[in-house]
């Protein structure tokens, strides 16, 4: 099969396009036969040997996949050779066959093709998860999401619509914004050139935002905590802008706040059926057309390097994706 190969840490760049021998699925496990690979951060840290997982060399980056179900390993009995899915490899998701476990893998939502498929898990589980599993967002609270044009911010819009909620979407350019409006995203903030605390507490009339969704980190969470409504909770998703947010709990206690740490793919692990769960809501959802998931840019598989240089230039919206059958 044909593979995108992370041969020693690297750039982008340094990724190989070969020909290697397609992995078999062992017990629980599945073959998936990859459309699309959904591109991810954590593709840029794997492939630097700065990510928590070092899989030996050569490997694949390749977190998320969508295609059809190509081998069945001992065991599997909820999927049939031929079906659409969707899955989580880890790695390996930039080849034609990646292996996932069976606890992994989903059947895709009717009317998603694979491009779409492949970008959904990771950036709409963890929206999910996060807002009602962690910040526990009700039907007409406030919620500020950051980074609301990038993977998992649009998917937070998007479903925190779907759950009732205001929500306030930031970004860093009025493109990016009008992404996130036409998610659904109600109020506008820019935050390179607007002071966040002052606009949120505008449109909030004073009171603040009740949940704040953070992908981004540093400044903006400082900021978020100043703006966060009395009894507010705060999710810390990641760290995009590069500095890894600091929490002075004197702010918690005035406020009655709560700051959440948010990890979806320890779910994954530690609570498969809530996530199998989860993916039947989102499957809902999707169907009654409350998440559009959108794909700024879907590139062949020869082109990885460049989609990772997309996310790293801030210049993706939504989801880049590689076409692996292309
Ligand atoms: N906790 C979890 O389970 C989980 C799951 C998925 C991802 N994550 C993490 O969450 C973070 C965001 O993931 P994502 O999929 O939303 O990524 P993404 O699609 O690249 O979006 C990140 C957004 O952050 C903003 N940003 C601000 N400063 C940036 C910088 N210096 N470089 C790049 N982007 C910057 C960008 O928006 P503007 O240009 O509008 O500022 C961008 O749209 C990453 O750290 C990722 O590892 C965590």
């Amino acid at each position: 099969m044909r593979a995108l190969l992370c041969r020693a840490w690297g750039e982008p760049e340094d990724l190989e396009l070969d020909e290697i021998a397609a992995p078999e699925p062992g017990p629980g496990e599945i073959a998936i036969a990859v459309e699309a690979a959904g591109v991810n951060f954590a593709d840029t840290l794997i492939i630097r040997g700065k990510y928590q997982e070092k899989p030996p060399f050569p490997f694949a980056p390749g977190l998320e996949v969508a295609g059809t179900v190509a081998a069945l390993g001992e065991g599997v009995q909820s999927f049939r050779v031929g079906d659409p899915v969707m899955g989580i490899p880890g790695h390996g998701g930039y080849a034609e066959v990646a292996v996932a476990k069976a606890s992994d893998v989903f059947h895709r939502p009717a009317g998603f093709d694979a491009a779409i498929a492949a970008g959904f898990p990771i950036t709409y589980g963890t929206a999910h998860g996060a807002l009602v599993w962690r910040a526990d967002l009700q039907p007409g609270e406030t919620l500020l999401v950051h980074g609301a044009a990038g993977g998992t911010g649009l998917a937070a819009v998007e479903v925190g619509k779907a759950l009732g909620a205001t929500v306030i979407a930031t970004a860093g350019s009025a493109d990016k914004l009008a992404v996130a409006q036409a998610h659904g995203a109600d109020h506008l903030i820019n935050y390179r050139e607007e002071d966040l605390r002052t606009r949120v507490k505008e449109i909030t009339g004073g009171r603040g935002a009740d949940v704040v969704f953070d992908p981004v980190g540093g400044k903006v969470f400082e900021a978020s905590l100043r703006c966060a409504a009395w009894e507010g909770r705060l999710v810390v998703i990641g760290f995009a802008a590069g500095d890894v947010q600091q929490i002075p709990a004197n702010l918690l206690l005035v406020k009655n706040l709560a700051a959440f740490g948010f990890y979806w793919g320890s779910y994954r692990k530690n609570a498969p059926a809530r996530v199998r769960a989860q993916f039947e809501q989102l499957a809902a959802w999707a169907a009654e057309g409350k998440l559009r998931p959108r794909v700024s840019h879907r590139l062949p598989l020869a082109r990885g390097a460049e989609a990772l240089r997309l996310l790293e230039r801030r210049a993706a919206t939504g989801k880049v994706v590689l076409e692996v059958s292309r």
